[in-house]
């Protein structure tokens, strides 16, 4: 029987490729799961009074504004999610925590650990009062990676000796493709660093439990000047009037005047988890012919799994624990009703894809807010991946230097 009495009334700001990822996932939360709460996809907030009216109406969001401090501190919105590039996100989910709104923040969860420092500490404070804040790191509610931290967790791995992580895309291989904000560090914080590199290394430390205690690190801009944005187009990929392009991958021209490229390409690093493994790292945009290839090697005393985004449905599963002649990497097909998630979902073996990461993200966050309990990862998680992608860009920028990654305050009880 479900129990929809409660009602979280959501106020979203930005509305492209997030924006259409997360309305997904409001939408579909409530038809899927059942939960304590009932969505409703209240207001949508954007710059441009056209587009974001547009997108209100394509997306499904019953008004709009475009003023997110008033949305932020409207008393219609009990949930505030921050869809909009890193250089906004410290400031509006301050505003948010503030007024007592609880906060869904995409990853990275800042542009500096000092935003990110301080929004931990914002969240730490509002959770004494029952406000709750999550960071966007979608991933790891793919169904076959929380199988992976469960069989970690369930010793099946043993002890965890390697990590081998790699997140690549090509979209910015061509010279001429435009100095869109992902490309700047005022806008973006950094480049394949912070924004897949951060997923890579979230994803490894839930999957381990493990932290990345220090690295070592290079970092690469193959292409140090890009023609200026004119348009845009496509559901990822739109000119919000204030001159700035959202997305990537989609836009259509440029002008004649270039700027340079102020964020990172590529970045490579070696780490050593707190738990004594050794891992390495790759992010880069310049992987041609790789659009959004994301692979997770775990090798243990007693196992191995490995994860490849572009097969998302499977995990495999190496046990050394059997017998020397019944040994080798099985293919788990993870959709069976007892695999995380998958229970709601369609019968075994009728497979789900990148989208249902997030309708589980908005599961979670919503069973969390009504039940009283902490979603994660907490803002404080979120503030210990920018500490490690502070101490990726302290390394490579001393000539790739042994840099241990700052600790973070311990969080504050419920
Ligand atoms: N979890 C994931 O897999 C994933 C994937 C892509 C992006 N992201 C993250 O999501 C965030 C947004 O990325 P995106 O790809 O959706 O970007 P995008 O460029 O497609 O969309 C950004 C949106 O924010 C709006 N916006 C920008 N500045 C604003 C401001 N100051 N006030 C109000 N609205 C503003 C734009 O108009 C646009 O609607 C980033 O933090 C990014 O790292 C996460």
């Amino acid at each position: 029987m479900s129990t929809h009495n409660r009602q979280l009334r959501v106020g979203m700001v930005g509305y492209a490729f997030m924006g259409a990822a997360h309305s997904q996932a409001w939408r579909t939360v409530n038809r899927v799961y059942d939960l304590p709460a009932r969505v409703r996809m209240s207001t949508i907030c954007g710059r441009d009074p056209g587009k974001v009216a547009d997108a209100a109406d394509r997306l499904g969001w019953d008004s709009w504004t475009t003023d997110w401090r008033a949305l932020v501190t409207s008393d219609e919105i009990d949930v505030v999610d921050i869809c909009t590039p890193g250089d906004s996100h410290a400031e509006i989910a301050l505003a948010a925590l503030a007024a007592g709104k609880h906060v869904i923040c995409e990853k990275p969860l800042a542009n500096t650990v000092a935003e990110a420092r301080e929004m931990a500490a914002a969240a730490a404070t509002a959770r004494t009062t029952g406000v709750r804040s999550m960071c966007g790191f979608n991933y790891r509610r793919v169904p076959a990676v929380t199988l992976m931290r469960q069989l970690v967790e369930a010793g099946r791995l043993g002890v965890i000796r390697h990590v081998r992580a790699a997140y690549l895309q090509d979209w910015i291989v061509d010279p001429q493709f435009p100095l869109v904000w992902r490309l700047q560090k005022d806008k973006a914080g950094s480049g394949a660093l912070g924004d897949i590199g951060a997923h890579i290394i979230d994803l490894t430390q839930y999957v381990t439990g493990q932290r990345i205690g220090g690295v070592s690190a290079i970092t690469e801009t193959f292409v140090k000047q890009r023609p200026l944005p004119a348009g845009s187009s496509g559901l990822a990929a739109q000119v919000d009037g204030h001159g700035s392009v959202d997305g990537h991958g989609s836009v259509d021209g440029h002008g004649p005047a270039t700027g340079p490229v102020t964020v990172d390409d590529a970045a490579v690093f070696v780490a050593r988890l707190d738990g004594g493994a050794l891992a390495t790292y790759e992010a880069s945009r310049f992987a041609t012919g790789r659009k959004n290839a994301l692979r997770v090697e775990i090798n243990g005393s007693l196992g191995s799994v490995v994860f490849d985004l572009e097969r998302l449905n499977e995990l495999e599963f190496h046990d050394a624990t059997l017998p020397a002649g019944e040994q080798g990497f099985t293919r788990i097909l993870v959709t069976e009703p007892e695999h995380p998630y998958l229970s709601a979902w369609w019968p075994p073996g009728h497979i789900i894809g990148y989208e249902h990461s997030f309708t589980h993200q908005m599961r979670d966050f919503v069973e969390a807010v009504a039940t009283g309990a902490d979603p994660t990862p907490s803002f404080e998680e979120a503030l210990q991946v920018q500490l490690v992608l502070d101490a990726v860009t302290r390394s490579a920028e001393r000539s790739s230097s042994w840099t241990e990654v700052a600790s973070t305050p311990a969080p504050v009880p419920a």
